[in-house]
């Protein structure tokens, strides 16, 4: 297939490309910043290196974790108010059912990803950006209750109160860190689709060729 039989096809609109790494940048600062955090008193026998975190020291860590959680918070809900009200994640992310995801994500670790029509998701990756925007969410509503467990009480009360959000917190920063990485090699695996969260454009077989 030749250049001259191709053609572009627009796949992610500019809001969804310039949140999606508004957020990625967030959310990094957020989990370094966050494991130094954590450093300073640790729910499980085991800290992070402190190489691999963000502040320095906890006073540091808690600045870096502030200014972020606005950068993440305000973002995110550009986002998700883009992808409700302009109909984005009803094209792109629904329908999506149980037996399509588990169907797709055998076919993947059998080696066969299933994704030939770069303008589509596929089952997998709907689940998992959905789950991504859920943890996003939970994490927000966890971080919530830690930050001023008084004014939150009622949250507070549905995770277990300032303890019970804590681990909440803690789980959920793990899964979407699941998730980033997954993500991250599942765009190495498909390298190009990388160039298109950045034009926003992807080259097709042009039709009737
Ligand atoms: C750090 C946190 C990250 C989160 C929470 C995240 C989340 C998401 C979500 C929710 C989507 C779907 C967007 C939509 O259409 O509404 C998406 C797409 C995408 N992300 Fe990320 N992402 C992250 C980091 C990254 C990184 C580091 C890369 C690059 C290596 C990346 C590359 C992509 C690409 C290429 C797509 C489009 C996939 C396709 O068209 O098949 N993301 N991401």
């Amino acid at each position: 297939m030749s250049l001259a039989d191709t053609s572009y096809v627009r796949v992610h609109p500019l809001p969804v490309r310039v949140t999606h790494w508004v957020n990625a940048l967030a959310i990094l600062m957020m989990v370094l910043s966050g494991w130094r955090i954590y450093n300073a008193s640790p729910l499980f026998g085991f800290r992070f290196p402190n190489d691999w975190t963000l502040g320095g020291w906890l006073g540091g860590a808690l600045q870096w974790h502030f200014a972020a959680m606005w950068l993440l918070a305000g973002n995110g809900l550009i986002y998700v108010c883009y992808g409700v009200l302009s109909g984005h994640f009803r094209r792109k992310l629904l329908p999506v059912s149980p037996s399509a995801v588990l169907h797709e994500v055998g076919q993947a670790l059998r080696g066969r990803l299933a994704h030939d029509d770069l303008t589509l998701y596929n089952a997998a990756q709907r689940a998992a950006y959905l789950a991504a925007i859920a943890l996003g969410v939970l994490l927000i509503l966890s971080g919530l209750v830690i930050w001023k467990p008084v004014q939150f009480q009622g949250l507070g009360m549905l995770m277990g109160n300032f303890e019970g959000a804590r681990y909440v917190h803690f789980f959920a920063m793990a899964a979407l860190v699941f998730f980033v990485v997954v993500h991250v090699v599942m765009v190495a695996l498909v390298p190009r689709t990388f160039p298109s969260m950045f034009t926003g454009r992807i080259r097709v077989p042009s039709k009737g060729e």
